[in-house]
This record gives C-alpha cells, sequence and structure tokens, in this order.
C-alpha cells in the first residue's frame, strides 16, 4: 500500500511513518519542517514542502497513492485565539488544497487527524460520537470544519474519510527511538517529566479549583503508539470499502493533573517541584473519551492503557541522552 503522510515529520506522524514502514507500507512524509524534525523520519522517501504548494502535491500525488494521512495542523488551543487567521489558513484552506489536490489524483481515502476540542465543554462523559460537537476555541472550530467538509467530500465526491478525534496523546515510540518534542511544549506529560529531569524547575498546576476529586483538571491520556494503531486499522476499514466515520480516542478512563505528577515522582522516582497556578483559559475540568465504537468497529485494543507505561515510555524519551540514568 503506498501512503502519503502530511505532516510526519512531528509528534504523531514520525510515530505513525514508523509503523506504516513495520507494515511494509511504501510511504512518502511531505513535512514543512516548521515544527517537525527530519531525524524523525524513520523510514520512506521525504519531501520538505508546505502542503499549501499545490504543483508539489500534483508532483507528488500524481505518482499514485492508495491514501493520505494528515497530521500538519497547528494544535495549540491558546495562539488560536491570539491568531485565528493562521489556525483557519493552515488548518481548514490549506487541508482543501491538499483535498483538492487528492480528487484530481484520484486518491480517494483519507485519514484525518480531529481532536476532543471539536466538542467543547462536555455536556457529559466519557464523550461518545453521538456527544454535540460545539468547539469553544479557533483551533477546535478549525477541526470541526474539517470534519464538515469530509462529509460534504463523501457524498459528492466519494472521498472516504476517517476523522480521529484524539484525547490526550502522550507517551513515546516504546522501543526508544521517538517521542514528543514540541518547542514550545505545552503538553503536561511532557512538561511534568522535564521538571523531573531539571531541564525545567518546576511544573504550574493550572488550577486547583476544579469541580473534580482532587480540584485538578482530568483527562484521558492515549499512549502514541495504541493511537497510531487505531490509525492502522482505521485504513484497513477504508481500504476494505468502509463508509466514512469519525471515531473519539481515548482510554476511557481519567487521571487528574496531580495524579499525572504523582505517577511521574513513582516512576521517575525523583521529586517535582509543582507550583499552583491560575486556571488555563478554555481548560474545561473533564475530558474522557468513550472510544466504544472504535473498539467495536475498527477492533482496536489499546496495549499501553496503563498511565505509569505511557510516563514511563515518554521519560525514556525524556532521559535518553542521560548516560546515568
Ligand atoms: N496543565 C498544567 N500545567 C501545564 C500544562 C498543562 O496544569 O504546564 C494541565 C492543563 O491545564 C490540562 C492538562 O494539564 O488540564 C492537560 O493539558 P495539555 O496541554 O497537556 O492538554 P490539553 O488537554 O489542553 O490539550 C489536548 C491536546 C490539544 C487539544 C486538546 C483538546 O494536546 O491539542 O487536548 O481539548 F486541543
Amino acid at each position: 500500500m503506498k501512503v502519503l503522510v502530511v505532516g510526519g515529520a512531528g509528534y504523531i506522524g514520525s510515530h505513525m511513518v514508523k509503523m506504516l514502514g513495520q507494515q511494509a507500507c511504501s510511504v512518502t512524509t511531505l513535512d514543512d519542517l516548521s515544527s517537525g524534525h527530519r531525524d524523525a523520519v524513520l523510514c520512506g522517501e521525504f519531501v520538505q514542502g508546505d502542503m499549501a504548494d499545490r504543483a508539489l502535491l500534483d508532483s507528488i500525488l500524481s505518482k499514485g497513492f492508495d491514501a493520505v494521512m494528515h497530521f500538519a495542523s497547528f494544535i495549540q488551543v491558546g495562539e488560536s485565539v491570539q491568531q485565528p487567521a493562521k489556525y483557519y489558513q493552515n488548518n481548514v484552506v490549506n487541508t482543501l488544497t491538499l483535498l483538492d489536490a487528492m480528487r484530481a489524483h484520484g486518491v480517494n481515502q483519507f485519514i484525518f487527524s480531529s481532536t476532543a476540542a471539536t466538542f467543547g465543554e462536555p455536556q457529559y462523559t466519557p464523550i461518545d460520537e453521538r456527544h454535540p460537537q460545539q468547539p469553544i476555541n479557533p483551533y477546535g472550530r478549525t477541526k470541526w470544519m474539517v470534519e464538515q467538509v469530509l462529509a460534504d467530500f463523501e457524498k459528492a465526491y466519494g472521498l472516504r474519510s476517517v476523522a480521529l478525534r484524539y484525547f490526550n496523546a502522550a507517551g513515546a515510540d516504546p522501543e526508544g527511538q521517538l517521542g514528543e518534542r514540541h518547542d514550545p511544549e505545552t503538553h503536561l506529560v511532557p512538561l511534568v517529566l522535564q521538571a523531573a529531569s531539571g531541564r525545567r524547575p518546576h511544573i504550574s498546576v493550572f488550577g486547583r479549583d476544579y469541580d473534580t476529586p482532587d480540584g485538578t483538571c482530568i483527562r484521558d491520556y492515549i499512549h502514541i503508539q495504541d493511537l497510531c494503531s487505531a490509525h492502522w486499522l482505521a485504513l484497513q476499514s477504508l481500504v476494505g470499502g468502509a463508509a466514512s466515520q469519525a471515531y473519539n480516542l481515548g482510554n476511557g478512563q481519567g487521571f487528574s493533573v496531580q495524579e499525572v505528577i504523582d505517577t511521574a515522582e513513582r516512576v521517575t522516582g525523583r521529586k517535582i517541584t509543582v507550583i499552583d497556578s491560575p486556571r488555563r483559559a478554555g481548560d474545561p475540568a473533564r475530558l474522557v473519551a468513550d472510544a466504544s465504537q472504535a473498539r467495536q468497529k475498527l477492533g482496536w485494543q489499546p496495549r499501553y492503557a496503563d498511565l505509569a507505561t505511557i510516563v514511563e515510555h515518554a521519560w525514556r524519551w525524556e532521559t535518553r541522552f542521560d548516560k546515568s540514568s
């Protein structure tokens, strides 16, 4: 199978490229390296470029592909509020350019990275696919817009897709070759581990007055490898002729920010300095997925559902240059 991975040099994309290579797919990665890393692309062909570049897309897609996986989005909620134009341009307009190029070259199978942020403030948890989608920030709206575009494209053009709504992707390649390398880093697990390793002086806890048992926000952390295996199964389903679908992806178990810190202290054996800070704007108290659709329809079974394992793999990545640990 020939797969184009757009954004394949980023955190999730690079793990996916590795998995596709292991599944004997012929992989081409397109990435502009604005946030990705060339050395994270472990197999296949690599093309440095922008998905907004239609001529480049034409030249790549003219070689013939079975499917496209799209990971090339901006993902920071706060930044999306400050700079919505940047988000609508990249996440919506440039995605349309990609979809148009696919149509022109007869590539009709598409895997899309969507997000729990399309749901907005939860009306109930765990969140299943029937939960209303009312995003509360531009980032979530861009993803929700593309989901709607995809539904229309299937009806009009027969372009079939799977939108995977990630809850909180975390962890690292169990073999230690890949991990999270965002700059700036905003995600809880890597930040907590950087505080454990001494790369940061402390971790700030954004709010202790939420309506949760310990007052800190609850999230559903999903191992990057399990996320990728869901993409692989989604791709198989499309290749098998399945209609377009959206799936929520999480473990169905929520952990509070404090529980993540406690787990990190246990896994690393280090004391982590914690500073209590005000709430971060736009953080719902509790986001937990009901992923039973993915389990039933895709046959997805998370392998690393245990938070300690997720943190352990991320810690191995955080300390990869540290010979003493
Ligand atoms: N948090 C802290 N301190 C930090 C960083 C995060 O307390 O230094 C807290 C946050 O307030 C939140 C939790 O840790 O309660 C998780 O925060 P992350 O930034 O790691 O993840 P989010 O839940 O905000 O974001 C994730 C994805 C986004 C996506 C969002 C959808 O990373 O891309 O889910 O809700 F938009």
